[in-house]
């Protein structure tokens, strides 16, 4: 089975991320949004990102237009019917998730792959709810997703050999540079980053060190891009304790348990640069102020 048509259910941050490289890849592609509106507003998010490709010169109008011209929306699941591999990108929990894998596997052919950019959930447990796990893989990107080169495959308890070769081929089709992992919680990057993460803000409190501190020691001693506080607040703090979470409820390390310092941070509606204010303070358009 040759991988043509793609399917992405979901069409916010991420999902239209990754369609935007489906079809500046050649993919036709068909996004499925839960109402017109977010459809719309997907698209919207798509155009601009593509918009700014032609201003850089990255691609010609004509290749924008091209691309475009590859994505249908609809917001019925039975408009999946006949893609090759559909990718999921909705709300990060268990149950609608598997309930979407359900409903696709009675939509799909029956080599079709279903394809989970989940963060955090088990890749086995959204697979189960099927009747083919062994065509389930996890594809998980990074934020943002026509940007950042790496993609995490990842092979369920049961996924065929011959599905994470195929996906692992489809990864690189689409720009992407892979790499190939089994299914533990946190998978390979977020496994490391989330616990040294949360070593970093335990740091503060022990040595007494300044957020600045921290972080430029990170930046200068470490060779770090960002330093720790910054990185939470860009990742969301709230986005950080639930990562943790479901680390330790994974590997019961007590590293892995979020900082009673970030419990707090959310609390109190400091989110990071999305509401503003984390370690540090933002503008509207998310630049530091202090
Ligand atoms: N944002 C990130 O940095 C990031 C990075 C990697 C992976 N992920 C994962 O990608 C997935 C999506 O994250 P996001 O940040 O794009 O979220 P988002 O909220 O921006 O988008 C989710 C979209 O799914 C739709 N949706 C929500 N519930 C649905 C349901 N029950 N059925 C069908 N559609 C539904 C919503 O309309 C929304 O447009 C999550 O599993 C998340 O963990 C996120």
């Amino acid at each position: 089975m040759e991988i043509r048509k793609v399917g992405m259910v979901g069409l916010g941050t991420m999902g239209a991320g990754i369609a935007q490289l489906c079809i500046q890849s050649g993919f036709e592609t068909v996004g499925r949004e839960m109402t017109p509106e977010f459809a719309e507003r997907g698209h919207a998010q798509i155009s601009r990102f593509l918009a700014r490709n032609v201003e850089k010169g990255r691609m010609t109008a004509e290749e924008r237009d091209t691309a475009l011209g590859r994505l249908t929306l609809t917001t019925e699941l039975e408009d999946l019917a006949g893609c090759d591999i559909v990718i999921e990108a909705i709300v990060e929990q268990l149950g609608p998730k598997r309930d979407l894998f359900a409903a696709l596997d009675g939509i799909l052919d029956a080599d079709a792959i279903l394809a989970t950019n989940t963060s955090a959930l088990s890749v086995t447990e959204i697979a189960a709810a099927t009747k083919r796990p062994g065509r389930v893989v996890g594809l998980h990107f990074f934020n943002p997703a026509p940007v950042l080169p790496l993609v995490e495959v990842v092979r369920g308890q049961l996924t065929d050999e011959a599905v994470a070769q195929q996906v692992y081929a489809f990864a690189k089709a689409i720009g992407k540079d892979p790499i190939v992992c089994h299914d533990t919680p946190g998978f390979v990057v977020n496994r490391v980053l989330i616990p040294v993460l949360n070593d970093a803000v335990r740091v503060l409190d022990e040595a007494r060190v300044t957020p600045e501190d921290l972080d430029k020691g990170c930046r200068y001693g470490l060779g770090w891009p960002l330093g720790p506080c910054a990185l939470i607040d860009l990742i969301g703090v709230d986005v950080q304790v639930h990562a943790s979470e479901a680390l330790y409820e994974g590997f019961r390390e007590p590293r892995m348990a979020a900082p009673s310092r970030l419990v707090n941070m959310v609390n109190a509606g400091l989110l990071g640069r999305k509401s503003g204010e984390g370690f540090f303070r933002y503008d509207e358009q998310g630049n530091r102020v202090d």
